[in-house]
């Protein structure tokens, strides 16, 4: 049988984790003391701990929801929030048995509040390397675009010089594309990935969350993508699904935040079995443990457990092919195996 210590045994590796996701109602009021930011004064969710918690509970799209998460990341100032942040998610991560994680931040939400790139490469690596070393968790940093944004805002901070310096000294490995998802297809960002290929970075990007099939397929086509984030939507277009499968295009699935934003019914309702069937491969992430539940990467493996009951071999199947999908050297991946 399948149990939780199982499953927090097992080696995982995270693809789909935003660092600014990681902020709890609990270190965000402190950071905003400490840092003297005022926060909303005019939503009641606000008020306390308790309430934020509350409304964490009740979002209903994903817009809803990164509505806040960009109100929460605004008391991050200095490089040791955002140490802290990254710090208390590998303390997490640990604790559920992870080995390897590959994070998404988002530099445009800090960047255009006057807090510097070094400032959170800075706070990142300090955490990075402490997990590696206390806890033997290797990482890599994914730069995130922020699909909301006007594209030339976007290229231009693809293209600041201090950023473009953090993938020549491989801080930052790949490039992804978050935030608001209908109405921003991949085709705005082309120009972006097409740089991003020819500098030998990584390429993933959200597509197929809340968004329709045809934006995967566009991020495979246009944007040349190696990974799909999310990709749920994929299960609609059996044609699409099948070439998924033979490309061995690896999908970072999120089950707890599908449903917390409402994308999906429940669990049950990720095609988890679908995927499995048709020999996608895919990994289970936590997105934004801190928003969805305080629900970390083993929360979600516990889960599809429950929703899917699947064998002890699916699970090492589940967990081969995410070791094989990261971006980490082969000798890491060997250890890992
Ligand atoms: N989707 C899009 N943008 C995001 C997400 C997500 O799941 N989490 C943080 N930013
Ligand atoms: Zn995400």
């Amino acid at each position: 049988d399948v149990t939780r210590d199982f499953l927090r045994a097992l080696p995982k590796c995270e693809h789909h984790m935003h660092l600014e996701g990681a902020l709890t109602p609990a270190v965000l009021f402190k950071l905003a003391k400490e840092n003297n930011i005022s926060l909303p004064s005019d939503d009641p969710a606000f008020a306390s701990e308790a309430t934020l918690k509350q409304r964490y509970e009740q979002f209903n799209s994903l817009d809803d929801f990164l509505q806040y998460y960009y109100i929460g990341m605004t008391v991050l100032i200095t490089a040791s929030d955002f140490e802290a942040l990254a710090w208390d998610y590998f303390e997490h991560a640990a604790a559920d048995g992870l080995v390897h994680a590959e994070v998404f931040f988002d530099p445009q939400a800090h960047l255009s509040r006057n807090v510097s790139y070094e400032t959170i490469l800075q706070g990142f690596n300090a955490a990075r390397t402490r997990a590696q070393r206390e806890f033997g968790i290797s990482s890599e940093l994914i730069c995130c675009f922020l699909r909301h944004l006007p594209v030339p805002e976007c290229e231009a901070t693809f293209k600041l010089e201090e950023v473009q310096a953090s993938y020549k000294r491989g801080d930052v490995i790949a490039i992804g594309l978050d935030s608001s998802e209908n109405n921003f297809p991949p085709e705005l960002f082309k120009s972006i990935y097409a740089d991003a290929k020819s500098l030998g970075l990584r390429r993933t990007a959200h597509a197929g969350e809340e968004g329709p099939a045809k934006y995967v397929e566009d991020a495979l086509d246009l944007l040349e993508v190696e990974r799909i984030d999310h990709g749920i939507r994929l299960a609609e277009d059996p044609k699409l699904l099948e070439r998924v499968a033979k490309q061995g295009t690896l999908l970072t699935i999120c089950p707890i935040s599908n449903v917390l934003l409402q994308c999906l019914s429940g669990v049950a309702e990720v095609p988890i079995r679908k995927f499995l069937d048709a020999g996608v491969r895919f990994s289970i992430n936590s997105d934004d443990p801190a928003y969805f539940g305080n629900n970390y990467i083993l929360d979600n493996y516990v889960a599809v457990q429950e929703a899917f009951s699947l064998s002890r071999h699916e699970w090492r199947t589940v967990c081969e092919n995410s070791i094989r999908g990261s971006w980490c050297s082969e000798t890491r991946k060997e250890e890992m195996l």
